[in-house]
């Protein structure tokens, strides 16, 4: 049986292409009739996908902490780094910077030197989910056990 974790809708050289994640750290890409590219670099499930559309990069997390990052136009694994714990999100927050929530803290990396930030919410809050306010320069997060959305500021 395969169940569909994750479907994104991406543009690659011109064409609608289609990301899924069936588990296995599998992730397959498709376009309108058939998987067009399969990539693999993780043994466990992929839990995220982020994708860039600008520069063609597609953001993986899996269950195991590995964060894989992929070139599709140049089919490179640009970068790959070990977390150490669940991925629960990951959002680009610009060109040069994504976010992600790993060990139940808010992880801000930059893609120049992979230099990481982390930050937590204080103890007992579980971080669930991750958005960006792009236009604001700030990141919502959720947290499900306190039924609470926190803002962090990205500029002060
Ligand atoms: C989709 O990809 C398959 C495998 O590469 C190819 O044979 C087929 O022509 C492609 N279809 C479209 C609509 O691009
Ligand atoms: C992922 O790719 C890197 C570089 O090619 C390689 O060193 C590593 O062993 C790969 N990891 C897995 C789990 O396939
Ligand atoms: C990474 O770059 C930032 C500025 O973009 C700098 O502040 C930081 O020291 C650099 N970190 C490393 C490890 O080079
Ligand atoms: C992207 O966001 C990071 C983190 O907030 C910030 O340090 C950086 O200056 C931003 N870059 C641009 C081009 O806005």
């Amino acid at each position: 049986m395969i169940f569909l974790v994750l479907v994104f809708s991406l543009e690659v050289s011109n064409a609608q292409l289609y990301v899924t994640s069936t588990g296995g750290g599998v992730v397959d890409l498709w376009n309108t009739s058939s998987i067009w590219r399969t990539i693999r670099n993780s043994s466990s499930a992929i839990k995220v996908l982020e994708y860039d559309s600008v520069k063609k990069y597609l953001y993986a997390g899996s269950e195991n902490g590995i964060v894989n990052i992929w070139d599709l136009d140049r089919n490179l694994l640009v970068k790959t780094w070990n977390e150490n714990g669940n991925i629960i999100s990951i959002k680009k927050i610009n060109m040069t910077h994504l976010s992600l929530i790993a060990n139940n803290q808010l992880v801000i990396v930059s893609e120049l030197n992979y230099s990481r930030k982390q930050f937590g919410l204080g103890s007992g809050y579980q971080l669930d989910t991750l958005n960006i306010i792009e236009n604001e320069n700030k990141i919502l997060i959720g947290s499900g056990n306190k039924k609470t959305l926190s803002i962090f500021c990205l500029y002060r």
